[in-house]
């Protein structure tokens, strides 16, 4: 199982791969599954600005096309525009489709210091939309 370091490692080379040149701000995400996979992804950008992409949605996508079907413990996210790059609110909301009721998904951030910082899902989004039917 890759360690915290290691998945945020794997963001920060995916966010070499972001295609940003409107905002300029390149971000990474890398998705870690419970068996041990991982799943990258960068920020996809487009002239019609609110099409883009996340990174972070970006990688969630390439674990479900994928077809890996094991559950999602941790995501990863680096910018080298920003320290903590925290997930936006729709990235949130995918998270937690993803979320299994009973477990946890674990957001992975680089600090001022360099330091590795964890926040849950639930306490980026709480009292979150769920229609219940999975
Ligand atoms: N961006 C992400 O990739 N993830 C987030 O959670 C927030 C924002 C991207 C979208 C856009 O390409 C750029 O960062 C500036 O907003």
């Amino acid at each position: 199982m890759k360690t915290d370091i290691e998945i945020l490692e794997s963001a920060k080379e995916a966010s070499k791969k972001a295609y940003c040149p409107y905002s300029k701000f390149a971000v990474g995400a890398c998705v870690l599954c419970e068996n041990g996979n991982t799943y990258t992804g960068c920020n996809v950008e487009n002239s019609s600005y609110g099409l883009s992409l996340c990174a972070e949605r970006n990688a969630i996508s390439s674990k479900i096309a994928s077809g890996d079907d094991s559950d999602i413990v941790k995501i990863a996210i680096y910018s080298p525009q920003e320290k903590k790059c925290f997930p936006c609110g729709a990235c949130r909301q995918w998270m937690k489709e993803f979320q299994v009721k009973g477990k946890d998904i674990l957001i992975v951030l680089e600090g001022d210091n360099n330091e590795i910082c964890t926040f849950s899902i639930n306490e980026l989004l709480p009292y979150s939309f769920d229609m219940n039917v999975i």
